[in-house]
């Protein structure tokens, strides 16, 4: 690990990526032993390493798996829900299934074909789809709070994005751990420090079973450019990435925004319809998507 300066064996190699989640989860004040962890996972390796992690670490982790009926690729949906389902039977592990459309009756491409939002794209869809269920399932369910896979080249790519629009309203939330509130779940990433290699080496060196292919809408997103963008640079200069993702969480703790909505959360108004917080009075835009696509 040049970027680490850092070369470790197989056994220690085991050992050393549970100790620093264990690090990071006390440093950024992510959740405490005794608390109740729920982990979305998508059949990837950066989810599915976590919740390996999360047990061997002794903490009390459930997963979720979000089905979001995409059919396309290799048949991407169903192959990592029978990943997933395989990773909970063989550790013994509590795993909760949600499917978009048994739930909502809409798979996420027919929503997307649907042109409710993200032009012509499904992500914007699927993200606003996973966030939604996320939270509920989290709240319904009494975790306290919801753990994703996201790991540092994630992170970077989208400090990136912008960081080139200075989006300050993102940039602002963009945190290894985001406190819940009147109804919203604490999300925490505990593999935030993490870059890519290291969580695909884990996953290889514990044997872990996990979906190769990405999904196949996410071919020529911005996100794969910027992670790309990312890497040249990492190339020339090891340690640049996981530099400019520390160095902005420095930076924010030492008061580069003056407004900080953790700490002055804004009012949250209810969504009529399912109960979940949103920003402005009215359906949250989950909602109003269903209710547009049932209208059509
Ligand atoms: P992505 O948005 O695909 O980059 O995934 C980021 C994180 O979201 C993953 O590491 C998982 O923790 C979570 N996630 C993504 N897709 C799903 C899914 N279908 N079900 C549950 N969690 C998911
Ligand atoms: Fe949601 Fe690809 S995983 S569009
Ligand atoms: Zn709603």
């Amino acid at each position: 690990m040049r970027q680490h300066k850092l070369a470790l064996c197989k056994e220690h190699y085991l050992e050393w990526i549970p100790e620093q989640t264990a690090r990071f989860i006390k440093k950024y004040w992510m959740f405490g032993p005794d608390e109740k962890v729920l982990v979305a996972v998508s059949g990837g390796k950066d989810s599915l390493s976590l919740w390996d992690i999360l047990q061997r670490l002794g903490y009390q982790a459930d997963g979720l798996y979000i089905g979001l009926g995409i059919d396309e690729g290799i048949g991407y949906s169903a192959e990592s829900q029978r990943l997933t389902v395989k990773f909970a039977e063989e550790h013994g592990l509590k795993l909760h299934i949600v499917d978009v459309q048994k739930e909502y009756g809409h798979s996420i491409p027919v929503l997307s074909n649907m042109s409710l939002r993200g032009h012509g794209r499904p992500c914007s869809v699927c993200g606003l789809a996973k966030r939604h269920e996320m939270n509920r399932i989290a709240y319904e369910l009494g975790y306290d709070v919801l753990a994703t896979g996201h790991n540092l080249d994630d992170e970077a790519a989208v400090l990136f994005g912008n960081t080139i629009s200075w989006s300050k309203e993102y940039l602002l939330r963009q945190k290894p751990v985001l406190q819940g509130h009147d109804g919203l779940a604490r999300k925490a990433k505990p593999l935030c420090r993490f870059y890519e290699k290291e969580m695909t080496a884990y996953a290889m060196l514990r044997g872990i079973e996990y979906i190769y292919e990405e999904c196949p809408f996410s071919v020529g997103s911005t996100s794969i450019y910027y992670k790309e963008l990312l890497n040249q640079l990492e190339n020339e200069r090891p340690g640049a990435k996981l530099n400019f993702y520390l160095k902005f969480l420095e930076a924010r703790e030492d008061g580069l925004f003056a407004s900080d909505p953790e700490k002055d959360p804004p009012p949250l108004f209810l969504c009529p319809t399912c109960g979940q917080p949103t920003m402005y009075e009215g359906q949250c835009s989950f909602c109003r998507m269903m209710e547009k696509a049932n209208q059509k």
